[in-house]
């Protein structure tokens, strides 16, 4: 199946790649000084650095690997296929008790099959909420008429494991607990291991949005006692946008039969077609499959969750270290903070207008990306994708160089806050 990678690198349309394909974070990246008068910066394909949640700067191998048309029965495509779900599965130390289920679509997709899936209707599902993701799991429950409470904890506050124990010690219709390990909306990491402790102990299952979180924080089948977890192609996993997967503990997947009210996202159907006849349901996504393919070939050279993880946790180091020297606050405190995604409060001054900051770091070849919160005027800074510590000293360059272009003076936020684009109802 080794053809399967193998490239043309004489074909004309690929020549301008060509020197691109080694380490393409620090040796190929194009990076120049961020004065407006110099060329931006810029991925080795020439795009602008993506320091957002997702979609991410992608290594010019993971795009290369698109470069080829699959039908969906093709024996190596379904050897693709096979591969990909035992690599994901691995990643959890699951194989044997779990299965991996991908999905189409973007991770909200996914997030919605697991609620339909493994909540039945005549369920009852508690849901952590420290920010969007969390609410939105509620909208999801409400499309689909399934009952649902909200355990909330303000943004910049993990959720709470000992509220968590009281609920469900005091409500026995709650049938399953929903958590996002990562609370994107924030950056903030929740207590996933106590809340799996108490669901446990309790026999309730558990369903978690390890969206922005899975390959980069470790999260272990063999430890963590779970049903469901789900999580995207382009994320911590630096693949293109356009799946998601389901980790399910198999027995729950099994018990799951005929609950999922929607077809396209019925993951138990997907879970047999896929184990017997190793295709698709419906359409797959051939390219993203083979760039995610590839992308897992860069996580395990990079030492998998470890490896990524810390190169996140450097990134983020770098960006909150040289933030905070021009002035900048965090929303969270280290302690709270995962590697993925920081909030940055808007500054003060009144000469700092966010559009402004944002097409100028655009310019320079950085794109980030505006707050989520509702307490507070905010900006978000990602520290995942094809990123090394070389983009992100570059970053801040350009921040501090827009800064003064914009006559900005002072960082620090101003007293009081009023709100961003949040999802809360
Ligand atoms: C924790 C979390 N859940 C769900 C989603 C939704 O994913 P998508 O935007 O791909 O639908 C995101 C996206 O950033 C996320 O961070």
């Amino acid at each position: 199946m080794s053809w399967i990678r193998k490239i043309d690198l004489t074909h004309p349309s690929l020549l301008r790649h060509k020197a691109l394909l080694t380490d393409p974070i620090a040796e190929n990246a194009v990076m120049t000084s961020p004065s407006r008068t110099a060329a931006p910066a810029a991925s080795p394909t020439g795009d602008p650095w993506l320091l957002t949640p997702g979609p991410l700067t992608t290594s010019p191998t993971v795009k290369q690997a698109m470069l080829h048309d699959y039908g969906s029965r093709d024996h190596d495509f379904i050897g693709v296929n096979r591969r990909l779900r035992e690599r994901l599965l691995a990643v959890v130390h699951g194989v044997g008790t779990h299965v991996c289920v991908p999905m189409q679509g973007s991770g909200t997709f996914v997030v919605e099959a697991m609620l339909g899936n493994f909540v039945p209707a005549d369920g009852k599902l508690l849901i952590l909420v420290n920010g969007a993701y969390g609410w939105r799991m509620a909208r999801i429950c409400e499309y689909y008429r399934r009952a649902h409470v909200v355990q909330e904890t303000p943004e910049d506050v993990p959720v709470d494991a000992a509220a968590l124990d009281r609920a469900l010690a005091a409500d026995t219709a709650i049938t399953h607990v929903a958590v996002v390990h990562c609370e994107t909306t924030s950056g903030i990491l929740n207590p996933l291991e106590a809340v799996a402790e108490v669901a446990a102990r309790h026999g309730r299952g558990l369903l978690i949005d390890a969206m922005s979180a899975f390959g980069a924080i470790a999260l272990d089948a063999r430890r963590l006692s779970f049903d469901a977890v789900v999580a995207s192609s382009n994320k911590c996993f630096e693949g293109s946008p356009g799946m998601g997967f389901c980790i399910a503990r198999q027995a729950a997947l099994e018990a799951a039969k005929g609950n999922s009210p929607s077809l396209s996202l019925d993951l138990h159907d997907q879970w047999r077609a896929m184990e017997a006849n190793g295709q698709w349901r419906f359409t797959p996504p051939t390219h993203c499959i083979l760039a995610f393919d590839r992308a897992l070939d860069e996580f395990e050279a990079e030492g998998g969750v470890a490896g990524r993880g810390a190169r996140y946790a450097e990134n983020c180091r770098i960006l909150v270290e040289g933030m905070r020297a021009l002035g900048f606050q965090t929303l969270l405190p280290d302690a709270l903070q995962a590697p993925i995604i920081v909030t940055f409060h808007t500054p003060g001054d009144p000469r700092f207008d966010f559009q402004v900051f944002y097409d100028r770091l655009r310019e320079r070849g950085f794109v980030i990306y505006p707050g989520k919160l509702t307490v507070a005027d905010s900006f978000r800074i990602g520290c995942i994708g094809r990123l090394g510590g070389e983009q992100m000293h570059g970053a801040l360059a350009a921040v501090r160089d827009t800064l003064h272009e914009m006559g900005v003076t002072r960082c620090a936020p101003a007293s009081g806050s009023s709100t961003a684009d949040g999802e809360k109802p």
